[in-house]
């Protein structure tokens, strides 16, 4: 499967993506991992930055809260609908675009930095997407993105429960399989009965590379790695969202941040 592909899967999930998502059901994102990526970010105000699977635009429009001149780029044109109306309701002075994160339609060094939330993952041409990453930041500028940890996001994966449903353990396998757009249906576990009737379920094609194929192919594109973190939430946390306690026992995710030289 290619990006193309792999994008009209994600233009026919981002109606529901967005609604759910708007009404808080995405908790992963915002009491996890947003918040851990916001901490690991250098300082941009000022800074011209481009968001690479922007979806509705919610780590777009943080960004752009903390004072970035944001451009932001998704394949599916209905997440870049749903974000304009937002940047209509409330501007920001956020530019978005219908584009493919493997071909990009800016001119070289034209960024300070760019950003993927949890995008680059589903994106089948990892080579592509880091070199345009890399083409498009000007010397000195910085790439940070968040992905599914490669460890833990496996072909085979069951989370592991107590009598009481607390989760102990995550049991892992098949991770040298690689998968290449096998559908995933899902919907937001947190979302409950009632938001999520009438609602498709999420149709997501899974594309996998190892750790090592990750950062290989992030020095392959020309970038220095500066730093790396594996989000986890705090007990107070997990006291609020009680659905997030899994991820205190295994990382679910890999925030990485690299330079240009
Ligand atoms: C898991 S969602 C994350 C969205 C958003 N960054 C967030 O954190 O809420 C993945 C996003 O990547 C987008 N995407 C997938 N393939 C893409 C590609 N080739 N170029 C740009 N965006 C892509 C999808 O449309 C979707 O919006």
């Amino acid at each position: 499967m290619d990006h193309r592909e792999a994008g009209r899967y994600w233009n026919g999930n981002a109606d529901a993506w967005t609604l759910l998502a708007r009404q808080g059901y995405d908790v992963y994102r915002d009491y996890l991992n947003t918040p851990a990526f916001f901490r690991m970010l250098p300082e941009v105000a000022g800074l011209r930055g481009l968001d690479l699977g922007c979806g509705e635009g919610y780590n777009t429009r943080e960004l752009a809260r903390r004072g970035a001149k944001m451009t932001a780029v998704d394949i599916a044109p209905t997440f870049v609908r749903h974000a304009v109306q937002a940047e209509r309701d409330a501007p920001l002075d956020i530019a978005y675009a219908v584009a493919s994160a493997v071909e990009l339609p800016f001119p070289a060094q034209a960024f300070d930095f760019a950003t993927g939330s949890m995008s680059f993952m589903d994106i089948p041409e990892t080579d592509l997407v880091l070199a345009e990453a890399h083409r498009v930041l000007k010397p000195g500028g910085f790439l940070q993105f968040s992905i599914s940890h490669p460890c833990l996001d496996t072909p085979h994966r069951r989370n592991l429960r107590d009598a009481s449903g607390r989760s102990y353990a995550v049991e892992v396998g098949d991770y040298f399989r690689r998968l290449d757009g096998e559908i995933l249906e899902w919907l937001f576990t947190a979302a409950p009965e009632e938001a999520r009737r009438g609602l498709p379920k999420f149709r997501m094609p899974r594309f996998t590379r190892t750790v090592s194929e990750w950062l290989n192919l992030l020095l392959a594109a020309g970038f220095v790695l500066e730093r790396v973190e594996e989000p986890r939430p705090d007990d107070e946390t997990v006291a609020r969202r009680p659905d997030l306690q899994d991820a205190q026992v295994v990382a679910y995710f890999l925030h990485v941040r690299a330079r240009k030289p």
